[in-house]
């Protein structure tokens, strides 16, 4: 059976992700794809409906972003939101006009009428807005079938031409039953059934990777205790079987227990066909001497690079490579105010390896989201430690020691980690910021241990919420939890006598010190 999807055309909103979340919590796939691809593409696919993202742009602008119009001509289903409204309303015959006095947030909508699109909703209730042009004129063949006291004409219909538009942004949990009008769309207009589930995608990945990778193809797949590879092993695993070689790395920059936790799952619970590396011997001597943040990443980033080639090149038969990949990687947007994005940190990842083994890539996971990976390792039943495990990054604790990284370091910081994360877990925050950690800094402090003058390390708290890792706040923690951490620290870590925290938000700090 063919897949059910619904496109999103991306006008560089920043709900777009929003919008593709909400029709697969539906149960119905959707894909986002630039705004200006050919309806001919568009066809190809065979969509349900299509969805026409918010944007920045504004129609009343000269070369605003708009869609090919034949996509007014294919028969599909469509839903306009804010932008999306505006540019249906402009291309068809209607009138759009800008107006100073942006109106952002709660207002309260009227619905004019009650059916397909807003069937099964109460007269009135909240919704979220945020434009700063509005419809000032229908286009021919439209109705009027909603409104707010400052804004005339919210939403347009035209049920002949299956054509539906809505000024604001029923994608956003402001806006109640903004999922009623999404289901609504989904399964009155456009038909969906509603079958899109995890599991279906389990049973889907499974089928179609057997059906690609060959019976005699090896595959090599870079484990790292995180929840994408691990849930990209156990699928391809069921797959190919031992057919996939999972590699395991440790660069010696791990935290405490990881290499054991991570041989434990994956060996004895799972039966991955495993190979574990021990290479800090390696890693260590060539971060002798180094404190250049982007210097220690090049060098961590480089060395595993090579040592995940020489472990791939024993694999005989090898083929393919797997990655974790998620679908925001992959997303190809366009942006319609053309701001790119700079690049901060030389980020290093499993991405992209061995180029000249010429392998090809096996990404099970290239359409999901983060959320929708985690479901999936439910299913597979892996344990929370790697359900919820909070991002660590690739150089490890290298990054997070100031200065130059040695065993003595690299274990003290270990130490306090562990006591770190227990205290999170022990006050149940652990899964709910986005990460916590301490920081060993390079410099001492004096202190007092009973009567005697100390001189030791002093250690830096970080902990943030975030929804991406792209911005993030200081998490407000109890001072009871603080104070916990600080006693434990300095009392049973040796070398310790001095705790911070630190309260800077992500811009214009970062989340990791290098
Ligand atoms: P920053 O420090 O740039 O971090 O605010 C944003 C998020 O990315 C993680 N991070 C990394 N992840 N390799 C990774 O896989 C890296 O080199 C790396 N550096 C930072 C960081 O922990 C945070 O979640």
């Amino acid at each position: 059976m063919t897949r059910q999807t619904i496109l999103i055309l991306d006008f560089g909103s920043q709900y777009t992700q929003l919008i593709a979340r909400r029709v697969r919590e539906n149960k119905v796939f959707s894909k986002i794809i630039p705004y200006n691809t050919p309806a001919k593409e568009l066809a190809a696919l065979s969509p349900k409906g299509l969805i026409l993202s918010g944007s920045p742009a504004s129609v009343t602008k000269k070369k605003s972003p708009e869609p090919d119009k034949g996509i007014f001509k294919l028969g599909v289903p469509i839903l306009g939101i804010c932008y999306g409204m505006q540019v249906i309303a402009e291309m068809l015959g209607g009138k759009v006009k800008h107006t100073k006095e942006r109106e952002y947030g709660k207002a309260e909508l009227f619905i004019d009428d009650n059916r397909d699109l807003f069937s099964h909703l109460p007269g009135n209730f909240t919704c979220w807005v945020s434009h700063g042009d509005y419809v000032k004129k229908a286009p021919g063949g439209f109705m009027v079938s909603a409104h707010t006291l400052n804004t005339p004409i919210a939403a347009i219909a035209n049920k002949k031409r299956k054509i539906f538009a809505v000024q604001f942004h029923p994608e956003v949990t402001h806006t109640e039953k903004g999922n009623q009008i999404i289901g609504n769309f989904l399964f009155k207009i456009c038909g969906c059934l509603g079958r899109w589930t995890m599991q279906s995608f389990i049973k889907e990945t499974i089928e179609s990777i057997k059906k690609t990778v060959g019976r005699r193809d090896k595959v090599v797949l870079g484990l790292s205790g995180g929840v994408d590879s691990a849930v990209s092993a156990i699928l391809i695993h069921r797959s190919i079987g031992r057919n996939l070689r999972c590699i395991f790395i440790d660069n010696g920059l791990l935290r405490r227990d990881e290499p054991q936790q991570i041989k434990k799952i994956f060996r004895n619970i799972y039966h991955l066909n495993l190979s574990y590396v021990d290479r800090g011997k390696r890693f260590l001597p060539r971060l002798k001497g180094v404190t250049d943040p982007e210097e220690k990443r090049k060098i961590i980033g480089s060395e595993f690079v090579k040592v995940f080639e020489e472990e791939a090149a024993k694999v005989k038969g090898v083929k393919y490579l797997a990655q974790g990949t998620l679908y925001p990687d992959v997303i190809e947007s366009l942006s319609p105010t053309g701001a790119p994005s700079s690049r901060i940190k030389s980020h290093h990842n499993v991405g992209g390896l061995p180029s000249h083994m010429k392998l090809k890539l096996v990404e099970p996971l290239r359409e999901l989201f983060k959320d929708e990976v985690r479901q999936i390792a439910k299913e597979l039943n892996l344990p929370d430690a790697i359900i919820y495990r909070q991002p660590f990054p690739g150089p490890g604790l290298a990054i997070r020691i100031i200065g130059e990284i040695t065993v003595e370091r690299l274990n003290l910081l270990r130490e306090v980690d562990r006591r770190v994360i227990d205290e999170i877990i022990n006050a149940e925050l652990y899964e709910k910021v986005w990460q916590s950690f301490a920081i060993l800094l390079p410099i001492k402090s004096v202190g007092v241990m009973g009567d005697e003058r100390s001189y030791e390390n002093v250690v830096a708290l970080r902990c943030v919420e975030s929804i991406d890792g792209m911005t993030a706040d200081w998490v407000k923690l109890p001072y009871e939890v603080l104070e916990k951490i600080a006693n434990r620290l300095i009392n049973e870590v040796k070398g310790v006598n001095r705790v911070v925290y630190d309260i800077s938000s992500k811009p214009p700090a970062t989340i990791e010190w290098e």
